[in-house]
């Protein structure tokens, strides 16, 4: 691509110019900001990237990409593999969150123009709780996936009975896995939106949307917070509000079919939403 060496070599006069320059003249952190958004609309020119300023925005908040995810995985080396574990310390939640989402799946499965019920994936699946209590019940088949090796090996003993409807265990992280294409009725998405970063979780639910058998559906279960993005250092995640999920939703042309906050999560908790694609 002919752009690439000017995108380059620009780059690098802009680069030089902070230190030089830029410094002194005007505020550093708005001419970070103004050149993050600048690099940003730069690499939609260059690879129809439709997503300009929201890269610019979470880049902000978590201060390198690297970074984020690397402490995310220190974080998940401490994390037992429990209920509790994947609970955040909140077990309380535990079969609220999962009777909802029991409730939440079967509006769009078995029946014409739903999802069939022969095959789901869980993404950031850890110990395989909503595997369980959710897809299990209602799947023949349920593939899984989580970056923490630990957390999948857990997973077969916690399952339980039906654990040999399990087939695949992936052990990847999301911004580097690709689901098989067309496989899926149902891929389920709880409480880990918020590990990746814009961009990822932009091109992880296009991929996502490629492994969608017909009329098959994703889910996303998240905490969704009050105003903009946030950045909770303890396990690096950002909490978005739901203007910015659904920004992030509408730049993969997944329609929203679905949104409901649900109710019966205590006052004291971070709102959590279900949101169902397609
Ligand atoms: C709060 S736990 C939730 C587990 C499960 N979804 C549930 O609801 O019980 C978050 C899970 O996401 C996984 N995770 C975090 N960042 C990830 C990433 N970038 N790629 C894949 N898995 C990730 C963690 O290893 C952990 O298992």
């Amino acid at each position: 691509m002919e752009w690439i060496k000017a995108h380059n070599a620009f780059k690098s006069r802009w680069d030089k110019t902070d230190d030089d320059m830029c410094r002194h003249s005007m505020s550093f952190f708005l001419h970070k900001t103004i050149r993050s958004d600048f690099f940003s609309s730069y690499l939609f020119l260059l690879e129809g990237l439709p997503l300009v300023k929201l890269f610019a925005l979470t880049s902000e908040v978590i201060n390198g990409e690297m970074q984020f995810y690397a402490r995310a995985k220190r974080f998940y080396d401490d994390v037992p593999a429990t209920e509790e574990g994947m609970m955040g310390n909140y077990l309380e939640l535990n079969s609220i969150d999962l009777q909802a989402s029991c409730v939440f799946l079967r509006k769009f499965v078995g029946g014409p123009g739903k999802a069939d019920t022969v095959y789901a994936l869980d993404c950031g699946c850890g110990i395989g709780r909503v595997t369980r209590y959710v897809l299990l019940p209602l799947f023949s088949s349920v593939d899984v996936v989580d970056m923490m090796d630990n957390f999948l090996f857990e997973a077969l003993s916690y399952i339980g009975k039906d654990v040999k409807k399990v087939k695949d265990y992936f052990c990847f992280p999301l911004q580097e896995f690709t689901p098989p294409i067309r496989k899926y009725d149902v891929i389920w998405i709880q409480w880990v939106t918020g590990h990746l970063t814009d961009k990822d979780l932009m091109l992880f639910l296009i991929r996502c949307k490629n492994s969608l058998k017909n009329d098959g559906v994703i889910i996303i279960k998240d905490n969704v917070g009050r105003e903009g993005c946030i950045l909770d250092q303890t396990d690096s995640s950002v909490i978005r509000d739901i203007e910015i999920l659904m920004d992030i939703i509408e730049k993969t042309d997944l329609q929203i079919i679905c949104a409901e906050k649900q109710l019966d999560i205590p006052e004291q908790f971070v709102p959590v939403w279900m949101l169902a694609l397609k």
